[in-house]
């Protein structure tokens, strides 16, 4: 065999294994999704793309359609047309629970936590090291024993964020995670997000707080409005992203 052709090989072979390691490169992509409910469509032809190691942010004025789209990506909800890729595979038609095994974790909003079980048993569905949410939120150790339907939203907020963070995704979707909380917390979430971005995992948030130091971490935004998709870019300049919302009157 010719010296030029053996290294052509050892070229193919590197793409190969290029193309196959997906730890810099992952992305999840709804590819002209549309959601219809009770036969009136609430999101329209979206193109809404997640990748590995950023921190994409989804604005948009209230009932505009953000939640349902992290709801289609969880599988919470299913699409009346389009697809879902993650990592280039079709996950269009996969049920919730095998996509939180592939790696998506759903943070949702309005604090949903299981109200009977108590703060350490709705940690426990995230997973075993409880520890690690209690060194995060000190005040839910204290009341680690208590049903969290006595919590107060802060907390509640707290279980929510901890058990999500528990599961280790690899795509994290985060549904208005500042609501209800207390500046402290609010700036320990904004470190974990940043924090979990360097640990190359896929950060989504959906916020209508916090935004100014959001997008001071994050590579890209979206608007939304009425249910389509009506402005992206990647973030290059923080005026030049607050100055795009103020358009859209969202600051
Ligand atoms: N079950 C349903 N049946 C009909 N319409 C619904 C249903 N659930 C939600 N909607 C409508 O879908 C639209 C999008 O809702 P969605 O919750 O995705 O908006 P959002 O952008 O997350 O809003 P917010 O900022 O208030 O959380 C809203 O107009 C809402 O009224
Ligand atoms: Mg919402």
């Amino acid at each position: 065999m010719k010296i030029n052709e053996i290294k052509a090989g050892i070229n193919e072979i590197k793409v190969e294994n290029k193309s196959r390691n997906n730890k810099g490169d992952g992305m999840i992509e709804l590819i002209n999704g549309t959601i219809a409910k009770n036969g009136k469509k609430i999101v329209e032809s979206v193109d809404f793309k997640v990748k590995r190691g950023e921190i994409t942010l989804l604005f948009g004025s209230n009932g505009s359609g953000k939640s349902t789209v992290l709801h289609a990506i969880m599988g919470v909800l299913g699409l009346t047309s389009g697809e879902i890729l993650m990592d280039g595979e079709n996950i269009t038609h996969l049920p919730v629970h095998e996509r939180f095994l592939r790696g998506i974790t759903l943070a949702p909003e309005k604090m949903r936590v299981a109200p009977n079980l108590t703060v350490e048993e709705n940690l426990l569905i995230g997973g075993s090291d409880v520890s690690k949410v209690y060194s995060l939120f000190p005040n839910l150790k204290k009341l680690r024993k208590q049903r969290a339907s006595t919590l107060s939203g802060g907390e509640r907020q707290m279980v929510v964020f901890g058990r999500a963070l528990l599961t280790n995704p690899k795509y994290l979707l985060l549904d208005e995670p500042f609501q209800g909380l207390q500046k402290e917390a609010g700036d320990k979430i904004l470190e974990i997000i940043e924090k979990l971005k360097k640990e190359n995992v896929g950060v989504t948030v959906i916020s209508h707080e916090r935004t100014e130091e959001l997008i001071e971490i994050a590579d890209k935004f979206y608007i939304m409005t009425a249910g389509r998709i009506t402005y992206e870019a990647r973030i290059e300049s923080v005026e030049g992203a607050i100055e795009k919302l103020g358009e859209y009157m969202l600051v």
